[in-house]
Order: structure tokens, then sequence, then C-alpha cells
């Protein structure tokens, strides 16, 4: 197939780049900086600079759209939060544009979303029928969503990707932790009840390309594994694994002073599971956060 990313270059991006091209798909990359690509995704992907080259009678087979500016990275001031809206949901609404005046239109739409489309859910485990919280991070993640279902009415199948914690060997959540972990300053987070549902890479790569081929796959999927943990669970998986101490807790108040709103994104979680990927058959390589952190870490 003729794929084009949007945000191939990043966590995610790369990974899906790398199994993309070994099972032979062309793949066209968007980013801002075009001359990284090939270092980043790999010598055979194109580049492309601008969603301005994507001319009407250019053929693509499928979109995977992912790009949007890191949302944990710096604090939300109101102009931080247009920057955060507009890498997401006007980037959408262009790529949908492109797809509108394409002469021959891709099939498939797979869009990014996250687990934050829910809120803050306590204890509740959430399925894909689950409704939207309503807080910033989740009403970020309903706009972005219906900016990609607006490809349907052009006959696109459309995916949406609920992403939970993407574990990988570098980079993300786990790049974050490791360096206090491994001097032993690893802490659980507030009273530690929030849950995290968390994904191993390889499993959430799988799982997209399992997405792009099965035709009658539309609509939101939870991309997560599933058996979902608490921050306190997961601190003492994390620490055990590289064999640390853990024994620090970092109190909710001064993480709610230091990052303001968005510490929402540490102190409230979801338990979510991946009720559409289990149904129609998909199978963990790791259901289990012990296992999925010792492959990441042990390798
Ligand atoms: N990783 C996770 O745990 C996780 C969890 C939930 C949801 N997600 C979502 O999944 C998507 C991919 O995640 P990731 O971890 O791979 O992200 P990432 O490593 O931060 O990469 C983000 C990508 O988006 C592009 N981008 C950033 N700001 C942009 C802007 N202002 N305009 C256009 N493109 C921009 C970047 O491309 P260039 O710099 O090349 O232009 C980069 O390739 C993100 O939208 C993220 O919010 C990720």
């Amino acid at each position: 197939m003729r794929i084009l990313i949007t945000g191939g270059t990043g966590l995610i991006g790369r990974h899906l780049c790398n199994a993309l091209l070994e099972q032979g798909h062309l793949l066209t990359v968007l980013s801002r900086h075009p001359e990284t690509i090939a270092v980043k995704c790999g010598a055979a992907v194109q580049a492309m600079a601008s969603l301005e080259e994507w001319r009407p009678d250019r053929t693509l087979d499928a979109v995977i759209n992912l790009a949007g500016e890191p949302i944990v990275d710096a604090y939300w001031s109101e102009k931080r939060k247009q920057v955060l809206r507009d890498s997401r949901i006007a980037l959408t609404e262009k790529l949908v544009q492109c797809i509108a005046a394409a002469k021959q239109k891709p099939t498939v739409l797979l869009s990014g979303s996250a687990v934050g489309f829910y809120g803050n859910g306590g204890d509740m485990e959430l399925d894909e029928d689950a409704n939207a919280g309503n807080d910033f991070a989740a009403d970020l993640c309903r706009e972005w969503e219906q900016a990609a279902l607006a490809a349907e009415i052009y006959g696109l199948r459309v995916c949406l990707l609920r992403t939970g914690l993407v574990l990988s060997e570098s980079g993300g959540l786990l790049g974050r932790m490791l360096l206090p972990f491994k001097l032993g300053l690893g802490a659980r987070l507030g009273d530690g009840k929030q849950w995290m549902s968390w994904v191993h890479i390889e499993d959430y790569v799988s799982m997209v390309m399992r997405l792009l081929d099965d035709e009658q796959a539309r609509g939101p999927f939870n991309m997560t594994a599933p058996q979902p943990v608490t921050n306190a669970e997961f601190t003492r998986t994390l620490a055990r694994t590289l064999h640390r101490p853990a024994i620090f807790a970092a109190p909710a108040m001064v993480l709610r002073l230091a990052m303001g709103e968005r510490a929402a994104l540490l102190l409230e979680g979801q338990r979510v599971l991946p009720a559409k990927l289990t149904t129609v058959g998909y199978r963990f390589k790791f259901p289990s956060l012990g296992n999925a952190l010792d492959d990441l870490l042990h390798r």
C-alpha cells in the first residue's frame, strides 16, 4: 500500500515505519523537518514537508495520522492549549480537505486519540462505549476524533486510536521514568490509586497493522494492554524489574503546584480495556506489565 504517515518521525511513528517497510509498503512521512526523515524513518521513506504537496492527482491508499505536539512537556497556558489543539485538530481538518480533493481517495484513515478521551475514570472499567470525559485532554481527544470522522463522508473507513501509555525501550513514559528509578528515587504519584493503561510498543504496532488490514474495523479502538495497573503497582513493578527500591511518594499537592492543570495527567487515570480488539481475536504478546518491562529493559 502507499501510506502517508503524519507524526511518522515520533516515538510511535518510527517503530511503525520500520514494521510497515518490512512488509513492503511504500511510505511517505509528513514532517516539519523533512531532512531528518531518512535517518529517523528509513532511507526508503519519501518526505513530505507540507500537506500542500498532496496534489489531487496523487494516489495514497491509506493515511495514518499521529502528529501532535507533546502534551506533557510544557505548562498548559491558553497559548499552549491552542498549539496542542492546532497540531492535532487543525492538522486533521487539513488532512480531510486533502482527502476530499483527492481524485482517487484512500480507503482507510487511522487517526490518533488517547485514553484521556475518557477523562478521570476512577476505578470504572472503560471499553469503547464509555462516555467522553470533560476536562481539557478529553475535549482535545473528542474534537480530534470528530475531525477525523469527517473523512467517512468521502467513503473512508476511519479507525480512532485511543492510545494508552506506550512503553518503548527509548523515550516516551519509560524514558522519563528510568533515570530516577535507576537511582532508587522512583516514586508513587499521589496516593498511587490512579489507573495507568499502558501498552508495549510491539503490541501497539501489531494492533495498528491489524486495523490497517481488517476491512471490518472502524470507529474507536482502545489501544492498551488488557491488564491496566494502578500507579502504585506500576511503580512497584518498574522498581522490581530494575532491582531498585521505590520507597518514596510524590505528594499530589506538590505536583499540582508545580504542574497546574497538567498534573491531572499524572494524578488521575483511566482503567481502559481493549474490548474491541480482544473481541476480534487480537492476541497480546505482552498482556502483563511485568513481562513487558522485562522485555524492554533486559532485552
Ligand atoms: N506515546 C504515548 O504514550 C502516547 C499516548 C497517548 C497518545 N499519544 C499520541 O499519539 C501520537 C504519537 O505519539 P508519539 O509518542 O509518537 O509522539 P511524539 O514522539 O511526540 O511525536 C509526535 C510527532 O508529531 C509531529 N508534531 C509535533 N508537533 C507538531 C506540530 N505542531 N505540527 C505538526 N506535526 C507535529 C512530530 O513530527 P515532526 O517533528 O517531524 O514534524 C512528531 O513526529 C501523538 O499525537 C500523541 O499525542 C501518544
